[in-house]
This record gives structure tokens, sequence and C-alpha cells, in this order.
């Protein structure tokens, strides 16, 4: 009897650890938990922050990254003195769908603001009454990297096809979307653009592409262990000084005067300014026209009654 029972208890182990699932390790995303193999292969993991099941054989959103972003920075470390600060220009503790995307509106305590599909403010903050109606596509992404000063120029032809071998393989973005990569030493500016009417189904969204860019240009790769992007160009490695990504939208933002920039009130101001002196010009010689005018009136009134006495 007793064999028999043991026969059966290592049966019963066996078949559990066929069942369980075998931990991975998510090769697109540093940021998550509790990874495990499915049915089907996949390694599947949790986004820090969200708990959102994420599918490792592809890039993340950047709504569920900057989440675990935010959450990664607030929990388990030691206290940072008093007046330290950090940059968190763009980072902010974003609301996800459950597929991933941004909502429409994303608040911070009692300031809200609508954003668009890479989760960039495109409009002013108001309070909590504010509506947004849809979540608005930017179609558009320009990404401008400035390279630290070298003795000669790179090839235009090989930084070409560096940058768009790159963003196709590691990236998974269909080249059809890479309008261009130019080169104006310093500076090289990518074009991605994919509307709604461009992107199909299972299609990377370029949002997404250019927050996995940006990270790994700035030596902050969201990639397993770090491995970050070594921007080679004909075997000279390449260093960037500053990135800057621009997003254009389907619709444009709605952002109000105040928050114009001194330099184009500036020119308003000029502009406003030239108007009214066009304007009190044009009163002046008016005026003195039709004093003229009177004026030969009056001599013609005088001549009738010279005429008349
Ligand atoms: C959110 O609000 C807090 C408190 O007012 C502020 O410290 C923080 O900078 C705000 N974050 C953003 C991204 O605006
Ligand atoms: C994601 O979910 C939102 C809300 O359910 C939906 O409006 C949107 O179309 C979805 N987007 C994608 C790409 O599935
Ligand atoms: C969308 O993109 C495609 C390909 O770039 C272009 O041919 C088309 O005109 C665009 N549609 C709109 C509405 O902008
Ligand atoms: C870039 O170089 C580092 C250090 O040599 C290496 O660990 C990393 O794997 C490289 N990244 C890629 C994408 O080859």
């Amino acid at each position: 009897m007793k064999p028999l029972c043991g026969a059966a208890f290592l049966l019963l182990l066996l078949c559990a650890a066929a069942t369980a699932q075998s931990p991975c390790i998510c090769e697109k995303n540093k940021r998550v938990s509790n990874c495990r193999m499915d049915s089907s292969g996949q390694c599947r993991c949790e986004a820090i922050g969200s708990g959102v099941t994420v599918d490792c054989s592809t890039l993340t959103s950047k709504c569920l990254l900057m989440k675990a972003e935010v959450m990664g920075s607030k929990s388990g470390r030691r206290e940072k003195p008093k007046d330290a600060f950090e940059d968190t220009d763009g980072l902010y503790d974003p609301e996800c769908e459950n597929n991933g995307t941004f909502k429409a509106k994303q608040c911070n305590g009692s300031t809200c603001w609508c954003v668009n599909t890479a989760g960039v403010r495109r409009t002013d903050k108001h309070d909590t009454d504010l509506k947004c109606n849809h979540l608005v596509r930017t179609m558009w992404i320009i990404i401008e990297m400035k390279h630290a000063e070298r003795n000669a120029p790179l090839n235009a032809e090989s930084l070409k096809k560096f940058f768009t071998d790159t963003i196709t393989r590691r990236y998974q973005l269909d080249g059809r979307y890479i309008a261009s990569v130019l080169y104006e030493n310093p500076y090289i500016t990518i074009d991605l653009k994919q509307n709604s009417s461009a992107k199909s189904i299972g299609d990377v969204d370029i949002a997404d592409v250019a927050y996995y860019f940006e990270k790994d240009v700035k030596g902050q790769s969201i990639f397993h262990n770090n491995a970050g992007l070594n921007v080679s160009i004909d075997n000279e490695p390449v260093k960037f000084e500053k990135t800057v990504v621009y997003y254009v939208d389907e619709i444009a933002p709605e952002f109000s005067m105040k928050s114009l920039t001194p330099g184009l009130i500036a020119v308003i101001v000029v502009i406003v300014i030239a108007v009214v002196a066009a304007i009190v010009v044009l009163v002046l010689t008016r005026r003195r026209k039709g004093k003229y005018v009177k004026a030969e009136m009056k001599e013609m009134n005088e001549m009738h009654r010279g005429l008349n006495a």
C-alpha cells in the first residue's frame, strides 16, 4: 500500500510541475514583475505600478512604462535630503486604460489637462471640471539629436542606414513609418509618421518607439539588463549631447495666450503697436484732409455770400 501511495504522490508533484508556468525574462521591459511563460510560449509579466499584463515580445506602451517609472521612484528607496530635487519634466503618474493607452484626461491633484496618444499635455492646465472628449492621436514625432563635437562629420548614408535598421529591428517599427532621417552636422533629425488611417492592428505605436528610443539615447534603457543602444556609425561610436522630441497631433493643440512663450508675446506686442500706429497715422491724415475740405467749403460759402451781396 505504502509504495503505491508514494508513486501517486510523485505523479501529483510531476503534474503540478508541468502545469506551473515557468518563470521567464522580459527582454523588452525591465519594469515588470511576476514573469511567466504562457501556454503559447510567450513571456508575460505584470507591469509595475498598474499590474496590467504585458507581452514581452513587443514594446510596452508608454503609459504603463511611465506609471512604472513613477512607482519605482517612489517606493522602497532611501529618503532624499529635503532640498534635493530631480528633473521630472515630462514625467507624471499617468492614468492608463487596461490596454495600455493613455486616458485622454490626466490629473495631478486638482489640476487636470488633456493629453495626446504620446501622453504629452496638449491643453492648458485646468481644474477637475475639464472635459477631454477623446484621445487625440499623435501622428508625427520629430526626434532631434545633437551629437558631440567631432573632427570629421559623419557619413549621412551610413547614419541613415544605422537609424533605420535600429528602429525597425530594435523597436519593431515598420519601416514605412520612418519618414526621414536627416543629417545636418551636428544635428540628426528623425521623422516618424503614423496617422490613424495608416496604422494597422498589431503595429507598434510611434509614441512608444520614440519613448524607448529617447530612453536608450539618454542611457536609461528600458530593456532587460539595461542593455543600452550603442550608436556606432562606420565603426565609430557616437555620443549625444541633447535630444529633443516634438509631437504633432492630428488636431492642433489648444494652448491659450497665457502659455505662449515670452518671445511670441513680444512679437504679438510689436504687431499690435504697429497696427495702432498705422491707425493713428490714418486718422491724422484723414483729419487733415477733412479740415482742408471744410476750409474749401467755407471759402466757397464766403464767395457765394460775396456774390449775393
Ligand atoms: C503634481 O503636484 C504636486 C503637488 O502640487 C507637485 O509637487 C508636482 O510637481 C506635480 N507634478 C506634476 C508633473 O505637475
Ligand atoms: C484601448 O481602450 C480604450 C478604452 O477602452 C479604447 O477607447 C481604445 O480604442 C483602445 N485602444 C486600442 C489600441 O485598443
Ligand atoms: C496618412 O498617412 C498616409 C501615409 O503616410 C498618407 O498617404 C495619408 O495621406 C495620410 N492621411 C491623412 C488623413 O493625413
Ligand atoms: C552596448 O554595449 C554594452 C557595453 O559594452 C553592452 O553591455 C550592451 O549589450 C550593448 N548593447 C547592444 C544593444 O549591443
